[in-house]
C-alpha cells in the first residue's frame, strides 16, 4: 500500500510524512498502523474521559480509534434506582469520543451482573413477573440507546447469555427465568426500534472454548433465522499466555464469520499471572482464594515475561490480521496495568500486567510487537 522507497525510511520519519493533518507527532501509532485493516479500541474508566487523568487520556486518542465504557454505560451505572437515569459519567464518553474522532461502543444493555438487583423484583419484593421485567428491559434500552442515537457506532444487547457447562445452551440468570429463552430476541428488537441505524452485537467470553463456541453458532443462527437484528458478535477474549491456543482462536473467527456477522475482539488482555481456579471462565463474580505465590511479579514483570508476553500479542494480531476482512474492531480491556481489571480478579489486590502499556504509562514490548505486526502485514 505505502509507496516502496518509505519502506527505507525510519518508521518515525514514514509515519511523520504520511499523516495528513502535518500536526501528529512523527512516532507512528497503533491507530495509524490498524488504519484500513480494523478499527482498534480501548477500554478507559470514567475518570481518563473526563479529565482527571490527562495523561492517559492523550495517549487513549492518540494510539485507539475507538473507546468502549468499562463500567459507566452499565446498568447499575445509568440506571440505579427504578425512577432515576443518571448520565452524567456516560455522556464524558459520548463527548470523548467525539472529540478524539473515536468510534463509541455501548456496553452493554442487558446482562447479569452490576444490574441492581430490584430490576428483577416485583412491587412487594418478590419476583418480577415476564411482562413487568420486558417492560423493564424495553423502557431502559429505549432511553439508553435513544439517548446515545447516532452517537454510540453499536451496542453490546446481551453479554454473557451462555452457560460454562452443563445440558441448557442459555446460562441460569434471572433474565431468562423470568422471561424465558426469548429474553434476547426481545433485547435486540428493542435496540432495533430504539436506533435503528447502530450496529447490535452479541457479547460473550470463553467463546474459544469447543462447547461453547457450538453452543454460540446455535443460538446466534436461530436468532438470524427468526429474523432477530444482530450485526455482529464479540469474543470477549480475556486470555492467557498459552490458552486458547491460536487454532482455536482463529476457528472462532471463522465459525461466527461464516453465519454473516461482523467478528470483534471486545475485551482483550492476557493474564500473566498464575491460576488455580480455572482461568478462562471470566465470570465477573467468580472469585478464587489467593496466597503469595499466585501473586509473582509484584515488582515488575521480568524480561523474559515481557518477551512472552509480547510473542503472545504478535500471534494473536496475526491471526486477526490474517482475518481482517472479517475481524471489525479489536479492543484492548483497558488502557494500563495500572488499571487493568485483572489487578482484582479473581483475587483482589493482585499485581497483574495483561496490556500493552505499563504501570508508568510507558510502552511494553508487546505494545511494539502489536505495532510490529501491522507493519509486517502492510510490507507483505
Ligand atoms: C469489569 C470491569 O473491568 C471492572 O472494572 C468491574 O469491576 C467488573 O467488570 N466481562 C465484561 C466486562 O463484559 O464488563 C467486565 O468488566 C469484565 C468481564
Amino acid at each position: 500500500m505505502f509507496p516502496k522507497i518509505l519502506n527505507f525510511l525510519p518508521p518515525a520519519l514514514v509515519a511523520g510524512i504520511l499523516t495528513a493533518s502535518g500536526v501528529e507527532p512523527a512516532a507512528p501509532t497503533l491507530r495509524s498502523a490498524y488504519n484500513g485493516s480494523f478499527l482498534i479500541g480501548v477500554a478507559l474508566n470514567g475518570r481518563t474521559v473526563s479529565g482527571g487523568n490527562t495523561k492517559a487520556a492523550e495517549i487513549a486518542s492518540r494510539q485507539f480509534s475507538s473507546v468502549t465504557p468499562e463500567n459507566d454505560m452499565k446498568w447499575q451505572s445509568l440506571h440505579p434506582q427504578p425512577e432515576r437515569y443518571d448520565f452524567k459519567a456516560a455522556d464524558a464518553y459520548a463527548d470523548f469520543a467525539k472529540a478524539n474522532q473515536m468510534a463509541l461502543i455501548g456496553h452493554t444493555l442487558v446482562w447479569h451482573s452490576q444490574t441492581p438487583q430490584w430490576v428483577f423484583q416485583g412491587d412487594g419484593g418478590q419476583q418480577a413477573t415476564r411482562e413487568v421485567l420486558l417492560k423493564r428491559m424495553r423502557d431502559h434500552i429505549h432511553a439508553v440507546v435513544g439517548r446515545y442515537k447516532g452517537r454510540v457506532k453499536g451496542w453490546d444487547v446481551v453479554n454473557e447469555a451462555l452457560s460454562d457447562g452443563g445440558p441448557d445452551v442459555l446460562r441460569d440468570s434471572p433474565w431468562r427465568r423470568i422471561i424465558g429463552d426469548d429474553f434476547l430476541d426481545q433485547a435486540f428488537r428493542f435496540a432495533k426500534e430504539a436506533d435503528p441505524k447502530a450496529e447490535l452485537y452479541y457479547n460473550d467470553y470463553g467463546l474459544e472454548n469447543e462447547r461453547k463456541r457450538s453452543n454460540c453458532v446455535k443460538l446466534l443462527r436461530g436468532m438470524l433465522d427468526r429474523g432477530v437484528p444482530i450485526d455482529g458478535v464479540g469474543t470477549q477474549s480475556h486470555f492467557q499466555l498459552e490458552k486458547p491456543s491460536l487454532d482455536e482462536v482463529e476457528k472462532t473467527i471463522k465459525a461466527f464469520s461464516e453465519l454473516g456477522l461482523k467478528v470483534m475482539v471486545t475485551e482483550l488482555d492476557v493474564d500473566v499471572l498464575p491460576s488455580r481456579g480455572n482461568p478462562s471462565i471470566a465470570d465477573i463474580n467468580r472469585r478464587e482464594q489467593g496466597d503469595a505465590s499466585l501473586d509473582p511479579y509484584v515488582s515488575g514483570l521480568p524480561a523474559e515475561m515481557q518477551q512472552k508476553l509480547a510473542k503472545r500479542y504478535a500471534d494473536l494480531f496475526s491471526v486477526y490480521l490474517r482475518n481482517r476482512k472479517s475481524v471489525a474492531r479489536v479492543t484492548l480491556w483497558g488502557l494500563d496495568d495500572g488499571q487493568t481489571w485483572l489487578n482484582g480478579f479473581p483475587i483482589r489486590g493482585r499485581t497483574n500486567h495483561p496490556l500493552l502499556i505499563d504501570r508508568d504509562l510507558k510502552p511494553k514490548p508487546a505494545f511494539f510487537s502489536v505495532l510490529g505486526s501491522a507493519k509486517e502485514q502492510r510490507n507483505r
